[in-house]
C-alpha cells in the first residue's frame, strides 16, 4: 500500500536524521566548541564519553530502525537475485548495505574502544598523560571513520532515488 510504504520511508528519514545527523553535530559542532572550554584533555574526554553515551541512547535505536526499515523497502529486489546484481539500482543497493555493514563494524569498535573499564579509568583519572593521547587518537579515527561511511551511505541513497 503507498501509505504504509510512505510511513515506513518517514520512519527510515527520521532514523537517518537522527544517526547523520546528530553524528555531524557532535564531530562539527560540539567536538570543536568542547575544546574552546574543558581546560584538559582528559575533561574533554569525559564529558565526550557522556555526550556519546547519552546520543547513543537513540543513535543506536536509529540504526537498527534504519536497517529493519531498509529491508523492508527492499525486500522485493533482495529477493530477486537476478534483479539485485544485474541491475544498476540492485547493484548500488548492494554497496550500500555493504557500506552499512562497514558503518556497523566502525562503530562497534568504536564502542569496544570505550569499554566500562576503560570509562572508569577515564573518569576515575587513572590513566596517564600518554595513555590519554592514544586512546584520543584511536577514538577520533574511528569516529571519523564512522561519520564519513554514514554520509557516504547517504550519497548511495541518493542514488537509489534518482534511479539511476
Ligand atoms: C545508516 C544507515 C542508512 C541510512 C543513513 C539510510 C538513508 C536513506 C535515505 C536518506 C533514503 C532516502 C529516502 C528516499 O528518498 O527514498 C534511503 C532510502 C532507501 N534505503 Fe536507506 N539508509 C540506511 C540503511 C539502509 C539499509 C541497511 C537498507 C537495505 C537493507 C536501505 C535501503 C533503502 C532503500 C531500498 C531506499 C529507497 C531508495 C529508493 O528511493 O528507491 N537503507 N535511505
Amino acid at each position: 500500500m503507498a501509505l504504509e510504504h510512505a510511513i515506513i520511508i518517514w520512519i527510515h528519514l527520521i532514523c537517518s536524521a537522527i544517526w547523520v545527523g546528530g553524528s555531524l553535530f557532535i564531530a562539527l559542532v560540539f567536538a570543536p566548541i568542547l575544546k574552546t572550554m574543558a581546560p584538559t584533555v582528559e575533561e574533554r574526554l569525559q564529558i565526550m564519553i557522556k555526550v556519546g553515551r547519552r546520543f547513543n541512547k537513540i543513535a543506536v535505536p536509529a540504526l537498527l530502525i534504519l536497517i529493519a526499515t531498509g529491508i523492508w523497502n527492499s525486500q522485493q529486489i533482495l529477493n530477486k537475485p537476478e534483479l539485485l546484481f544485474g541491475t544498476t539500482y540492485g547493484t548500488v543497493l548492494v554497496i550500500k548495505i555493504l557500506l552499512v555493514v562497514g558503518l556497523l563494524g566502525s562503530f562497534a569498535l568504536h564502542v569496544r574502544i570505550i569499554r566500562k573499564d576503560v570509562e572508569e579509568k577515564i573518569m576515575r583519572k587513572e590513566l596517564t598523560q600518554v595513555q590519554i593521547m592514544r586512546l584520543r587518537r584511536k577514538i577520533i579515527i574511528v569516529g571519523e571513520v564512522t561519520v564519513v561511511l554514514s554520509v557516504l551511505v547517504l550519497l548511495l541513497a541518493a542514488i537509489l532515488n534518482v534511479g539511476i
